[in-house]
């Protein structure tokens, strides 16, 4: 489960200021609880099971085992939303399915070509993911990839070895007609960062080897919490009122911090949904991630004691799994650290955990985000609670949280650049 502490944000804001402003978005839940008419063709996530019903999670099982059969790796060609969820599960989770090799999210050579070297000796499928396939990064990818293919296995075989998640009636679902690859529609009703239940990310982690079934199961847990929790008790509604209160006072970026390494993919996933869902008509806080303790020894000084425009959510992970103890033996040698005789590092963890909330809540506010467990179910839950925190959170802010017009600024500069 996730819940809100907010001990270490009362001196910025205090219980009944957040009671208060959380009972004035009453109506943004109500609405949000609801679904509106007016993002009806981007709700398609709100409820779990309309792109990740037993139906399709069986068709999505049936095409992974036969990948997982003929191949180990599985090149996933997609950038943003139709890579991030994915990654973000794959690295922290390192299941035992297939390989997942990224590709489709860089325009570089060096990467691409280092991308390349990893597919040797190896058996390989591509999964080219793009809602509207006119994206450069996925685009260029995915001609690479499939020329890679059809000179390492010839034309025939190749074909067996390629899907294409995309729009129905797109270019890419004509192309995968005409050549015979293996074809899934894009849910028609999700952006591309609120796709995390759909076949985008469920395919390359069910060939990962990632029980989907208990995915899916933990967002929609998490979904009924969401939808059917009063405004005072709901932690979506709070987290999101918290925010556009620090908004308000001021501050200018969030600051998702964890002292856990295997969230270092969902800090993107976070970035990508906040960013591309709020940072519009000049609003929104910019959103960051920090990967701790590592980075206390980098962006610490600044966060304790830099200028101050920016409040920490701090990701805690409560509960211990299999691999969360490692015991420290005494040392044989006087090396100093006497004092870790026998201390496990889940507890040295928690110590520096707790001593950094304490030290910055002398300077800016720290929200703490707890999670029971990092389980496949609770993965599940991180992303409906996110995406459902963040549609409460541009709305209170007054802005779209469902489209991303900034972004066609600089393609239309980088078309015509490469005279498209
Ligand atoms: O959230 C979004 O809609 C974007 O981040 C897209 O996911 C990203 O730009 C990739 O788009 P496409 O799948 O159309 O290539």
């Amino acid at each position: 489960m996730i819940s809100l502490n907010t001990t270490y944000a009362e001196g910025f804001v205090s219980a009944s200021e957040l009671a208060g402003a959380v009972a004035s978005h009453a109506d943004v839940l109500a609405r949000a609880q609801a679904g509106e008419a007016r993002y009806a063709d981007s709700l398609g996530w709100l409820s779990t099971f309309e792109w990740a019903g037993p139906e399709q999670l069986a068709e999505i099982g049936q095409l992974a085992e036969r990948f997982r059969a003929i191949a180990d790796t599985f090149v996933i060609i997609g950038v943003g939303g139709s890579n991030n969820s994915a990654r973000a599960v794959v690295e922290a989770l390192h299941p035992s399915g297939m390989r997942i090799v990224y590709a489709g999210n860089t325009l570089s050579a060096e990467a691409l070509n280092h991308m390349l070297a990893s597919l040797e000796g190896h058996s390989v499928v591509i999964d080219c993911i793009a809602k509207n396939f006119e994206t450069l990064e996925p685009g260029s990818s995915f001609r690479l990839l499939r020329q890679w293919l059809v000179a390492r296995y010839g034309r025939e075989e190749a074909a067996k070895r390629i899907v294409c998640c995309g729009t129905i009636g797109s270019s890419l679902e004509q192309l995968a007609c005409d050549e015979g690859y293996a074809f899934v529609p894009f849910a028609t009703t999700v952006g591309g960062r609120y796709t995390a239940m759909t076949a985008v990310h469920l395919l390359p982690l069910a060939c990962a080897g990632v029980d989907i079934s208990e995915l899916v199961a933990g967002a929609a847990e998490m979904e009924q919490l969401c939808r059917t929790t009063p405004a005072e008790d709901n932690v979506a509604l709070r987290y999101a009122t918290l925010r556009n209160l620090l908004w308000e006072k001021g501050y200018r970026v969030e600051l998702l911090s964890f002292f856990e390494p295997r969230f270092r993919w969902f800090g993107k996933w976070w970035e990508q949904l906040f960013g591309e869902s709020e940072g519009k008509d000049a609003k929104g806080l910019f959103p960051a991630s920090a990967e701790y303790s590592e980075e206390l020894h980098s962006l610490g000084q600044f966060v304790q004691d830099g200028t101050h425009l920016l409040f920490e959510t701090l990701l805690d992970v409560t509960g211990k799994g299999e691999l969360d103890s490692l015991v420290l033996g005494e040392s044989d040698v006087a090396d100093g650290f006497g004092y870790l005789d026998g201390v496990d590092f889940w507890d040295i963890n928690k110590a520096s955990m707790g001593a950094t909330r304490a030290a910055h809540a002398q300077t800016l506010p720290v929200l703490t985000l707890e999670l029971d467990a990092t389980d496949v179910r609770h993965w599940g839950m991180l992303f409906y609670f996110f995406e459902f925190a963040c549609y409460l959170s541009g709305s209170i802010l007054g802005v779209n949280p469902f489209d991303q017009p900034g972004v066609e600024a600089y393609k239309a500069l980088m078309f015509k650049a490469l005279g498209k």
